[in-house]
């Protein structure tokens, strides 16, 4: 049913646990009632130094956030934003059909938590990059 990269990164998943210190979190799904995956990611200079998940699902769900954090890692955040379900299932070399639908928590879940770090940089200054600042930005908002 699966092909051998699926069942490698489901029997030895790659990035699996928290980060406490996280700059960003997403979550698809309900830890209390079903299928869920939480991905964490840690930032600098924009590019995603570090990522890890936690996973309640299915073998083909487990394959793919492992195969995702692998891809993520090392990518700007930009480049992060624009990964895939499709770029997701292509790197494990394929899902069975009705597996597809698994593969849909993965980059959901981590452009959620990527669009949470956009969202707590704007209120932590230590999160920005050198000459970007609220000042600046909120005195340019004003410009007409
Ligand atoms: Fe629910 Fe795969 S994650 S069936």
């Amino acid at each position: 049913m699966y092909n051998n990269s699926v069942l490698e990164h489901f029997l030895n998943p790659h990035n699996v646990g928290r980060l406490p210190d996280a700059d960003g979190t997403g979550m698809i799904g309900d830890p209390d009632c079903g299928d869920y995956l939480k991905i964490y990611i840690k930032v600098r200079d924009e590019k995603l130094i570090d990522v890890k998940f936690e996973i309640f699902g299915c073998p083909a769900a487990i394959a793919t956030a492992s195969i995702l954090t692998d891809l993520a890692k090392g990518k700007s955040v930009e480049e992060a934003l624009k990964i895939s379900d499709l770029d997701v299932i292509k790197a494990l070399g394929g899902l069975p059909d009705r597996k597809i639908h698994c593969s849909s928590l993965g980059a959901e879940a981590l452009h959620k938590a990527i669009e949470d770090y956009l969202a707590k940089k704007e209120f932590r200054p230590s999160l920005k990059q050198d000459g970007e600042n609220l000042g600046e930005r909120n005195v340019r908002n004003l410009q007409p």
